[in-house]
């Protein structure tokens, strides 16, 4: 990784992980085995980048990251922490290992998962209803966010669409509508609600969209590619299973090949959009380039 991604990446995440800290309730507060199953998963060791995301979103369209904007950071990555412990649930994905440690249930049982999940949902929207910028901007990221993570091209409606196309034939719309769904949507509210915290006119807004459409997409391509390349230790989480699974992934269409220049490309393509911000928005374009070249 470039020296310089590499620290912006780093500062973003050490701004997160200290919201995150400060906002979930400790070890010790009752009761202690949720606040504990929580914390496992965040702390567990994720990349951060969908605050990363959003922090450099900011920067491109306020020209400095704005006061708070960790918070923002902070309910995204609860959002997410809670799809992955979700999808790890022997009645989704079934899975063992999920950022180099033991997956919620493993280490806290099902029924104890299943509700860390849902209260670190219910933590981020407190979260977000209390963010530091305008009111009818947070309300405007609540609407953005709440959407996202739904039911119609959202997260969990994507996650329906990838169980029930598990041992189908995929085909290229069927992959492409589970991959914006289930990831991009997340990723593409991360980089518009940073930019709407920061101030974006509708116009701006409509252009980080139109970035985060294609970053989001290419995001999952490279983690299904991943699956296929990288050994588990490395990935933090089991590797090859969607081939066991047989999932409905873009290299199950198109090759892995095919997978990779898919993904340089729709990068190169979501830079287009970042035209008007000039040099402000090199940090998004280089944490976006990093979204891609990743090797876990
Ligand atoms: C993994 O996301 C799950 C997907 C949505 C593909 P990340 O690769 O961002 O996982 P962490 O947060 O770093 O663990
Ligand atoms: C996960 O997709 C998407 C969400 C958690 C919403 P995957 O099932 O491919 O993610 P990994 O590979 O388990 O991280
Ligand atoms: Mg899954
Ligand atoms: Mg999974
Ligand atoms: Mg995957």
């Amino acid at each position: 990784m470039h020296a310089d991604v590499k620290s912006l990446i780093q500062e973003g995440a050490d701004l997160t992980d200290h919201a995150l800290e400060s906002l979930i309730p400790s070890v010790d507060t009752v009761p202690a085995s949720i606040h504990g199953a929580m914390r496992h998963s965040v702390f567990a060791g994720g990349k951060r980048l969908r605050p990363v995301l959003a922090m450099q979103a900011a920067v491109a369209i306020a020209d400095a990251l704005p006061k708070g904007i960790e918070n923002l950071g902070a309910a995204l990555e609860m959002l997410h922490t809670y799809s992955l412990i979700h999808d790890d649930l022997p009645a989704l994905d079934n899975d063992d290992l999920r950022r180099g440690k033991p997956t919620c249930h493993k280490a806290f049982g099902e029924a104890i998962a299943i509700l860390a999940g849902d209260a670190l949902q219910t933590r981020a929207f407190e979260v977000l209803a209390g963010l530091q910028c305008p009111p009818a901007a947070t309300v405007k990221i609540i609407g953005l966010i709440a959407n996202a993570v739904g039911t119609v091209d959202g997260m969990i409606g994507g996650q329906v669409l990838d169980i029930e196309s598990e041992h189908l034939k995929p085909t290229p719309e069927l992959v492409e509508a589970i991959h914006r769904a289930k990831t991009g949507a997340l990723i593409r509210v991360s980089v518009v609600s940073g930019g709407v915290y920061a101030g974006a006119t509708a116009e701006d807004a409509a252009r980080l969209d139109r970035f985060g459409r294609k970053a989001g997409l290419a995001f999952q391509i490279v983690d299904d590619v991943l699956d296929l390349t990288v050994d588990s230790a490395q990935l933090g989480k089991t590797a090859g299973k969607d081939q066991a699974t047989e999932k409905a992934t873009w290299p199950a269409v198109y090759g892995i090949e095919q997978s990779l220049r898919d993904a340089a490309q729709l990068i190169d393509e979501a830079f287009a959009a970042l035209d008007p911000y000039g040099s402000r928005a090199d940090g998004l374009k280089a944490v976006a380039r990093y979204l891609v070249d990743r090797k876990n």
